[in-house]
């Protein structure tokens, strides 16, 4: 029997606060009634950082409104929903535990299922939202708090092939800006200026290539951009404009190069498991990065493997994605209650060590 499912989402992990509708048909494809985010650049704008305290204190402050707005939009009720789903980590706790608590609220109202999300199988699990993208299928995710490269087998299992062992790359993106004075975020700035800039100019690291597997870091490119910086103003008095646009462009080719290379890796590993169609997804706000996405289609083109990346909205911080991940959880009969728990750190492939890098956003997995 054909079984329709609605589901209202929650998101409050980082810096976006964030409810969704998304109802599916087990024979059809998902569809986003509504998705509501409010982002929270402002408030954190002046710190140089995400604040946790802050993040917490908006979350609580915007989830009840963000709910309603979700459901008007949706044109629906929570009378209307099967479930509710939630993040329940990993991101900043404060955050979390403000999501689970207005899930559990409503749940205990309204007697509404209560299922706990992973977030980072939120984002992985994207591809089956806009796609319906079949199992086995490789994942990059990355962002401004994530990096890791996972092939997704299941709604809950995954095997993490590699990921970064410090900085984020939308992390090393927007350490850059604030050291050459670009405005936040700093990915779109920096590939505005690398688009007029000379990627040979300076000579960046290509971090971890020597090594094999598909780890990756990027803590020291901004280290090397920052002494490239000092040198040039110790030596002319200050940046030019071309100086800032070639200093963009190496350091964006540095990323670049390393995604390629470590991408090929992975989708080789991949293969290995002999997917009836290859396919490589990619999630997480740096996939807007047009050079970025250039390489990794190229190398997809050249491996064989068809490349997919969800719509910007959806490969963002979003609820419709969390809403959707509890969709494929309620499907396997998972279900949480009043004692689920907000964990900071919650890694998608039990099995693989800790990540180590905290990221501008917290400790993430
Ligand atoms: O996924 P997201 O909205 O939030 C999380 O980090 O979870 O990603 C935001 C990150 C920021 O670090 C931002 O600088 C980066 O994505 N980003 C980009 C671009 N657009 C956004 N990085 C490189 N190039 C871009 N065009
Ligand atoms: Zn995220």
């Amino acid at each position: 029997m054909v079984q329709t499912l609605t589901v209202l989402g929650l998101e409050s992990s980082c810096d976006d606060t964030a409810a969704a509708v998304v109802r599916q048909s087990d024979d059809t494809a998902a569809e986003v009634l509504s998705s509501v985010v409010y982002g929270q650049t402002e408030l954190h704008s002046a710190f140089g950082g995400v604040v946790p305290e802050i993040a917490a204190r908006a979350h609580a402050e915007k989830l009840d409104t963000c709910v309603m707005q979700a459901l008007e939009a949706a044109g629906l009720g929570l009378a209307d929903m099967d479930a509710i789903a939630v993040t329940a980590g990993p991101g900043l706790i404060g955050g979390v535990m403000s999501g689970v608590m207005c899930a559990k609220g409503i749940s205990a109202a309204t007697g509404l299922p209560l299922i706990g999300v992973n977030h980072l199988a939120g984002h992985a699990l994207t591809p089956r939202l806009t796609d319906g993208i079949a199992f086995p299928y490789l994942m990059l995710l990355v962002s401004g708090g994530h990096c890791q490269y996972l092939i997704a087998h299941g709604p809950e299992q995954f095997t993490r092939l590699g990921g970064t062992i410090d900085d984020a790359p939308g992390e090393a993106f927007d350490k850059t800006a604030r050291l050459l004075g670009l405005p936040q975020p700093g990915g779109p700035s920096v590939e505005v200026e690398a688009r007029t800039g000379d990627p040979k100019r300076f000579r960046f690291p290509r971090p971890l290539l020597d090594r094999p597997g598909c780890d990756l870091s990027f803590s020291g490119l901004k280290t090397a951009l920052m002494r490239m910086r000092d040198q040039i103003v110790a030596e002319k008095g200050g940046l030019t404009r071309q100086d800032r646009a070639d200093l963009c462009a190496g350091f964006q080719q540095a990323i670049v190069d390393t995604l390629a290379e470590k991408t090929r890796r992975a989708i080789d590993l991949y293969l290995l498991e002999g997917p009836a169609e290859a396919v490589v997804s990619v999630a997480g706000g740096v996939a807007a990065n047009t050079a970025i996405r250039t390489a990794l289609e190229s190398i997809c083109a050249e491996k064989g493997a068809r490349f997919t990346a969800p719509p910007l909205a959806l490969c963002t911080d979003n609820a419709a994605m969390i809403a959707y991940a509890g969709i494929e959880r309620f499907r396997t009969g998972a279900r949480d209650d009043l004692t689920l728990t907000a964990r900071p750190r919650w890694p998608l492939d039990q099995t693989s060590p800790a990540m180590l890098g905290s990221g501008k956003k917290g400790a993430k997995a």
